[in-house]
């Protein structure tokens, strides 16, 4: 008889080690490798032994598909993230660090989805439900129709969604879930993988849309949805800063709709609120004409979004002079430094760079390269950018400027707010200036020699 295998599971990435360590091979993670019992590998485990199963049906790929049929929570925030809507039968993880507001977001979903007709269950494995319900007092949602219940036990839970046969419902946290049939604690990559895998699979059973929490945090140390985000078909993370009221919900996958699509919201005392315009609410603290601080025209997923990118460059006391990003990638800092210095000899050398992204927002298009090297420039030169000016464009290690796709959304975007001038790569595609003073730049160098006189 075989004796019964453990085996070591890296809760970050899923990867399977025969021994423990303190470092994941894998994805490079810390302290992230717990013991675990296979599901499959315990004693008499057989797999499926030659046996013959009933088979599958195959069709063709022109087969008549129509597009899926979506409910609009009423929340447009929320739904746009989506895709336009709930798709029936889907399931959909919604993650983010603890505290952020997950809970209260997704009780509001909830009771709107309630109003709008929708049969909505709402599972707390977190919170009794009394605490739920004066929660969703204060939120002023206690006359929506949603039904509550504190359980983890997911046998208890899918008995009842069966006989109650909901449209949605949401499960608060995938962590607390557990298995009976699963040999580990509650929140263990296991438990959380075979949880979520009841309740996908019982989702596209029985036509039930679920929506699973997931708490991550920034070190990746709590088990589960990285492994959860394989079996789902949309992954929502709920981001923002603990300080700011700002939340961003951000699709990073999403098999009915475009992937990257941002809701922005307020945390207010009275719950989640929209934030229809988000440039103008990013913006709306930015002092006119400061040195180093430059207005970005981004776009995020379908919609563009006007954000301030502030430097601060300083003289530094330490050998190894300070940077420091809020809200961009290091990475991509450490580069456009040393193109600034190799491209057009402008070094940083001695000074601490500070770059920070206001509003607590987080950029990762490459279309900011050209914002984050103007608000270096600026802060070094200390020499403000006019303040009716937005900037965009990617930058290539050679120094050339490198075009970025939607130029014509960035600029109506900056219009619509004020901006009367925009720098931009000259490759843009751009037929309809939108009455802007454009100032199209081939090169690094070109730039710093316009607009800053240096270089
Ligand atoms: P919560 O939804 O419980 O976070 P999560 O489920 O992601 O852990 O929200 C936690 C924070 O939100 C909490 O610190 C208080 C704050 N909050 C408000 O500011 N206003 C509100 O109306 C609510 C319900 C919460
Ligand atoms: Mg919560």
């Amino acid at each position: 008889m075989a004796k019964p295998v453990t085996q070591f599971v890296c809760s970050a990435c899923g990867a399977t080690h025969k021994k423990w360590a303190g470092r994941c091979d894998a994805c490079g993670e810390w302290n992230s490798i717990q013991e675990e019992t296979p599901l499959s590998m315990g004693p008499g485990a057989k797999g499926l032994g030659g046996m013959k199963g009933k088979g599958m049906a195959l069709t063709d790929l022109a087969t008549e598909e129509r597009p899926p049929a979506r409910d609009g929570s009423g929340i447009a925030e929320f739904d746009r993230v989506l895709g336009g809507g709930l798709v029936g039968a889907s399931a959909t993880l919604v993650g983010g660090d603890p505290g952020i507001g997950k809970s209260t977001l997704l009780l509001q979903a909830a009771a709107s989805f309630a109003r709008t007709g929708l049969k909505v269950i709402y599972v707390s494995g977190e919170e009794a439900t009394a605490q739920v319900r004066m929660r969703a007092q204060r939120l002023g949602l206690g006359d929506s129709p949603v039904k509550l219940a504190a359980e983890t036990n997911l046998r208890d839970i899918l008995t009842t969604l069966d006989t109650e046969k909901p449209d949605l419902v949401v499960i608060d946290s995938i962590q607390t879930m557990w298995l009976d049939t699963v040999d580990s604690a509650p929140g263990s990559v296991s438990q959380v993988r075979a949880a979520a895998h009841e309740l996908v699979s019982f989702a596209k059973r029985k036509g039930v849309s679920v929506m699973l929490v997931g708490h991550v945090t920034k070190e990746g140390q709590i088990a589960g949805p990285r492994v959860v985000e394989h079996m789902v078909d949309t992954v929502l993370y709920f981001e923002g800063e603990r300080g700011h009221q700002f939340r961003i919900l951000r699709s990073v996958k999403n098999r009915f709709g475009p992937a990257d699509e941002i809701g922005v919201f307020e945390m207010t005392g009275g719950g989640l609120a929209e934030v229809p315009n988000p440039s103008a609410l990013f913006l709306s603290d930015r002092q006119a004409r400061a040195p180093g601080s430059v207005v970005f025209a981004g776009i995020e997923g379908t919609r563009p979004v006007l954000v301030e990118v502030q430097a601060l460059v300083a003289p530094s006391s330490l050998s190894q002079p300070r940077r420091a990003v809020v809200g961009w990638d290091g990475g991509r800092l450490s580069m456009i430094l040393a193109v600034l210095e190799a491209r057009v000899g402008i070094s940083f050398q001695g000074l601490d760079v500070y770059l920070n992204i206001a509003g607590g927002m987080r950029i990762s298009e490459p279309a900011a390269d050209l914002a984050v090297a103007a608000a270096l420039l600026s802060a070094r030169e200390d020499e403000a950018l006019p303040a009716t000016c937005v900037v965009f464009g990617e930058l290539s290690l050679s120094g050339a400027l490198r075009p970025v796709s939607q130029a014509e959304n960035r600029l109506k975007e900056a219009r619509k707010l004020g901006f009367s001038s925009a720098i931009a790569p000259e490759g843009c595609k751009i037929t309809d200036g939108a009455d802007m003073d454009l100032k199209l730049m081939p090169d690094l160098a070109r730039f710093t020699g316009d607009i800053f006189g240096a270089g």
